[in-house]
């Protein structure tokens, strides 16, 4: 979800603070955060510079942490008038409690469209969520090494900005690089700044052993290596740490040691950590208080009458499984008759990279299943499913807090914030149906009832059972899931990254 910011004001009442700890550790350096997507984008309206806030779970989970730090976050210019504001050294920009300052870098059509659509989103997002379908994809050819030195060059542009703007701070600043899109810049940034502290964090999977070995032995070498530039390589969960260690593995001149997490590379030691990012449930829960939200749950409410609600809530991605999500719920309308006509499964989708083929096949592969279960399942007053492919942030806080089951069953997910967002909101004890395969899964999986996301039968049986839950289990399991989401404070997830550092000396 997008956590667009809501200008409407909070009704009265708001949520309790999660727990602190009695002391807030603050990070001791100046912080410089690089990703590929910044947190807002520029246009202009009528003569005037209009700010919108960059989409995805990486600007959600980042804006979120980084609550009154005055970092510099560096990233790439995606529109014409972020390119224009890219002559600016700093742009000083406040997002909430937000305050930091931004640099975007600007890049020529062909180096972005190879460096991000050719590399990040048809390679590295491939590999790392297990996406190809191997009897014919991929191939990798001169077109691949082609898009993969534009890849290198956008890398190199954000070490070098990283290495010139941290050189002028004073102290020693912690360099946070995220994601994917950058794998290279730790290894970039510390040939440049040999002592620097540096550390890559993966909002997403990493790929195990076997499967990265898809990757031409050149582009893995170089990948792995890029990332163990950085001092702490960072995961949203221990699957993808131990992945990414034993994928370090393959690559000569390495010693792992499996059970400290060390990675021992060109002399150093390279700390593997897990840092699970939070939400923002505080500012969730103003927003879900908002009175265009309360109108919107009414409306839902309404057209609901007795009917209970399934709800998903996803990009229109790859990884999300939404098809198989809708052959779950056709199983349990075809095994459970005595259910038509009472649940209804709502389908928020964002549309998403629509510029790849597979993006645009999948998701009308998904419309034209839910036509179908629609076609052979509808009666006078009742369509089984719903699909929204649009972004309304009111009426998905509405649905959210509507749900009475939430289905999470992505194929694999670095961590998956739906999962957190929805039972922050939820006001009828919903039941969170997920999948083992996302990150989110080991700090909430106790509460949620567990779906291998392939097993459709599984997942068509779960809904089953939380459709049909009594209210004491109900209750304890809702409970359980907004303490785990509560426990962190987004802001720890930086907190600790720096903290990491420090640890390591000035
Ligand atoms: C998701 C992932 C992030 C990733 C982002 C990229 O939100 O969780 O890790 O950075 O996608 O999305 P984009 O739209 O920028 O390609």
């Amino acid at each position: 979800m997008s956590g667009l910011a809501m200008t409407d004001r909070p009704a009265a009442g708001s949520l309790a603070p999660p727990e602190l700890p009695i002391s807030r550790p603050v990070p001791s350096r100046p912080v410089l955060i690089a990703s590929n997507r910044g947190p807002v984008t520029f246009t202009r309206q009528d003569g005037q510079l209009v700010s919108q806030r960059g989409g995805g779970g990486l600007v959600t989970a980042l804006t979120g942490a980084l609550a009154g730090s005055g970092a510099l976050w560096v990233a790439s210019a995606m529109s014409d008038e972020d390119r224009q504001q890219a002559g600016r050294p700093r742009i000083p920009f406040e997002a909430g409690d937000s305050t930091f300052d931004l640099r975007f870098l600007a890049f020529d059509d062909d180096t972005y469209e190879r460096y991000y659509n050719g590399i990040a989103n048809s390679v590295l997002w491939f590999v790392h969520h297990y996406l190809w379908d191997m009897v014919r994809v991929p191939h990798f050819d001169e077109r691949t090494r082609a898009d993969w030195d534009a890849y290198r060059t956008v890398n190199e542009a954000f070490a070098a900005t990283l290495a010139n703007e941290g050189g002028r701070l004073m102290g020693s600043p912690a360099y946070l690089i995220q994601d994917y899109h950058l794998s290279l810049v730790p290894q970039m940034l510390r040939r440049r700044l040999p002592g620097a502290r540096i550390s890559h964090f993966s909002h997403i999977p990493f790929a195990g052993p076997t499967y990265i070995s898809i990757l031409p032995r050149w582009m893995r070498e170089e990948l792995l290596s890029g990332l163990l530039g950085a001092d702490v390589v960072g995961f949203q969960a221990d699957h993808w740490a131990d992945n990414f260690l034993l994928a370090c593995r393959t690559l000569p001149g390495t010693r792992v040691n499996l059970r400290h997490r060390l990675v021992l590379w060109e002399g150093r030691e390279i700390r593997v950590r897990v840092y699970p990012v939070s939400i923002d449930a505080e500012a969730m829960d103003s927003q879900a208080r908002t009175r265009v939200v309360a109108r919107a749950r009414r409306q839902l409410r309404r057209s609901l009458g007795t009917q209970r609600l399934i709800l998903r809530v996803d990009r229109a991605e790859l990884s999300k499984n939404i098809l198989r999500g809708f052959l779950a719920f056709e199983e349990l309308l075809i095994t459970r008759p005595d259910w038509r006509g009472r649940v209804r499964l709502l389908a928020c989708m964002d549309p998403s990279r629509g510029t790849i083929a597979e993006y645009r096949r999948y998701t009308r592969q998904c419309l034209l299943a839910a036509e179908r279960i629609n076609r052979t399942f509808a009666t006078e007053g009742w369509r089984p499913i719903e699909v929204r492919l649009e972004e309304d942030q009111p009426a998905l806080l509405a649905a959210f807090g509507l749900y009475d089951v939430l289905l999470v069953n992505p194929l694999f997910d670095g961590m998956n914030l739906v999962a957190k967002e929805g039972p922050v909101v939820n006001r009828r004890r919903g039941v969170l149906v997920l999948s083992s395969n996302a990150g989110a899964h080991a700090e909430l999986g106790r509460y949620a009832l567990t779906v291998n996301p392939f097993d459709v039968s599984e997942t068509a049986e779960a809904l089953v059972s939380a459709l049909e839950m009594g209210g004491a289990e109900r209750r304890r399991r809702a409970r359980g899931l907004r303490a785990a989401v509560l426990r962190r404070r987004p802001e720890s997830w930086i907190e600790e990254q720096v903290l990491d550092l420090d640890r390591l000396g000035p």
